[in-house]
C-alpha cells in the first residue's frame, strides 16, 4: 500500500489503524508491538540515562496525519501533541492539497554554525592571521569526526565578524559544518572546542564562548502547495484566508499566534520523530523576525485561477541519526512509518505539515471560526473525564453537541442516564 489518503482513518478501530500504517510502512510484528503495548515508549531504566534526577516518564498522543503527498511521494505523518483538532487539520489541510498534486518542497544541505567568541584580540589582524590559517583550523576542526571526513562532509568554511557590544567590539569567529544527516549539536560543540586552542594561538586572543548556534540559518526549508478555490468555498474565502494572512504578516500579536498554528505541526512531528523541538522554536521564531519586525513565516496568495497558494519557510535543523531518534523505540518506528532517508527530506516532510496545519487553521478562522471543530474534541475529553467508557463517548458527545451544553457537569449526568 502506498496511497497516504485513506478515507475515514479517524473513524477506524486502533487495530484497523495499526494494520495500514503496518502495511504502508512495512511494519515488522516487533515494530506494531512497539506502537501497540510499549505505553510511551520507555522504560524508567532508559529514561534515567537520558536526563538526570529521573522519577518516571510521561507519554503523549501518537496519531498519524493522512493524505500528504509531497514532491510525488505519498507520506503517513506520525504526529506526537496533546492538543486536539492539529492531527486532523493537517490532514484536511493535505487532501485540499493533493488534489492540485500535493506539496512541493525543498531544504538546504544540512550546514551547522559553530561560533567561537574570541576577546582581547587585535581584532582587525585577528581576522587577517585566521582567513590565512583556515585550512589548518578546518583540518583541525575535522580530525574530530573520522565519519564525517570519510563522508566528505565535516567542517567546509571558517569566518569572522565583529560585533558591538556595551562591554567593547568582540570578534566571532564561526565555523559553518555540513553535518549530513544528524542535526549535529554534538559534532559542531566539539569542533568549536577542539580549535578554539588553536584559534587563541593564532590571535593572541582568548576564547570564550564555543558553542553552536541554533539559528540555522543554512538549513532552510520551503514548502509551496496550491489549494483548490471550490473545495476551500470559492474565491471570496480565498480572499479572506489571504487578509488574514495579511492581519498576522502585519501584526506581531497576531503573528505569534499564527506562527504557533504553524509550529503545532512542525513540533508534533519533531515531538514523534526525537527531534529537538526547542532549536526549531527558537530558530523559527527568530527567522519571523529577520526583517526586524516578527511576521508570518507562510505567505498566502492566490493564481491567475484564483485558488489560494500558501509557502512556508523556516530553518530546520533535524536530522535522521544520532539523537534520541536512535534511542526511543518508538521514534525509531515513527521515522520507519516515514520512509524518509535523509535529514532534507525530513525538514521537507515538516515543512509541508506547517503548512497544511496553516492552511488548516486560517480556514477555520476565516470561515466559521475555530471553536466549532474544537468543541467536539473538547466533548470527547470530557465524556472520558466523567468516567464514561469507550463505546458510551459517542452517545454522550452527540448529545452535549446537539444541546449546546458542553461541561464535566452535563457529561456526568449524561453518563448516569446511560
Ligand atoms: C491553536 O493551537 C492554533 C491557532 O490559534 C493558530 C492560528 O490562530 O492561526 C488556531
Amino acid at each position: 500500500m502506498s496511497d497516504s489518503s485513506i478515507s475515514k482513518f479517524f473513524k477506524k478501530t486502533r487495530k484497523e489503524r495499526l494494520d495500514i500504517v503496518g502495511s504502508f510502512a512495512n511494519l515488522s510484528a516487533e515494530e506494531l508491538e512497539i506502537l501497540q503495548n510499549n505505553n510511551g515508549g520507555i522504560s524508567f531504566e532508559k529514561a534515567d540515562k537520558m536526563v538526570e534526577n529521573v522519577i518516571g516518564t510521561f507519554s503523549l498522543p501518537l496519531g498519524v496525519a493522512t493524505s500528504f503527498k509531497i514532491n510525488q511521494k505519498d507520506y503517513l505523518i506520525p504526529m506526537v501533541i496533546e492538543e486536539p483538532s492539529v492531527i486532523a487539520a493537517a490532514s484536511k489541510g493535505a487532501k485540499i492539497a493533493r488534489i492540485k498534486g500535493g506539496f512541493e518542497a525543498t531544504a538546504d544541505e544540512s550546514y551547522s554554525i559553530g561560533q567561537i567568541q574570541v576577546l582581547d584580540a587585535d581584532i582587525n589582524s585577528a581576522i587577517k592571521k585566521i582567513q590565512e590559517s583556515s585550512k589548518e583550523i578546518i583540518n583541525l576542526a575535522n580530525s574530530k569526526s573520522n565519519t564525517l571526513s570519510k563522508m566528505n562532509k565535516g567542517a567546509k568554511e571558517v569566518s569572522c565578524k565583529e560585533i558591538d557590544t556595551p562591554l567593547g567590539k568582540m570578534l566571532i569567529v564561526e565555523l559553518l559544518i555540513d553535518v549530513g544527516d544528524a542535526m549535529g549539536a554534538n559534532i559542531t560543540n566539539t569542533m568549536c572546542e577542539a580549535v578554539s586552542p588553536l584559534l587563541e594561538k593564532i590571535t593572541g586572543g582568548r576564547t570564550l564562548l564555543r558553542i553552536l548556534s541554533n539559528y540555522s540559518t543554512q538549513r532552510i526549508a520551503k514548502a509551496t502547495a496550491v489549494f483548490d478555490k471550490k473545495e476551500i468555498g470559492g474565491e471570496n474565502v480565498v480572499d479572506d484566508i489571504i487578509l488574514a494572512y495579511q492581519f498576522a504578516d502585519n501584526d506581531v500579536y497576531r503573528a505569534v499566534t499564527h506562527n504557533k498554528g504553524i509550529m503545532n505541526g512542525i513540533i508534533a512531528v519533531a515531538n514523534a520523530t526525537g527531534q529537538d523541538s526547542r532549536a526549531i522554536e527558537a530558530a523559527a521564531n527568530a527567522y519571523a523576525a529577520r526583517s526586524g519586525q516578527y511576521r508570518s513565516l507562510s505567505k498566502w496568495t492566490k493564481d491567475r485561477e484564483g485558488n489560494l497558494v500558501g509557502s512556508l519557510e523556516l530553518p530546520l535543523s533535524v536530522g535522521i541519526i544520532g539523537g534520541i531518534a536512535n534511542v526511543h523505540p518508538i521514534a525509531k518506528v515513527c521515522m520507519k512509518i516515514l520512509k524518509v532517508s535523509s535529514a532534507q527530506e525530513l525538514a521537507c516532510v515538516m515543512t509541508a505539515t506547517g503548512l497544511a496545519q496553516n492552511y488548516s487553521a486560517i480556514r477555520a478562522l476565516a470561515t466559521e471560526g475555530i471553536q466549532k471543530g474544537h468543541m467536539r474534541l473538547h466533548a470527547r475529553n470530557l465524556a472520558t473525564a466523567a468516567g464514561a467508557k469507550p463505546d458510551q463517548v459517542d452517545k454522550i458527545v452527540q448529545k452535549m453537541i446537539e444541546e449546546k451544553k458542553i461541561s464535566l457537569d452535563r457529561a456526568k449526568e449524561l453518563l448516569e442516564q446511560i
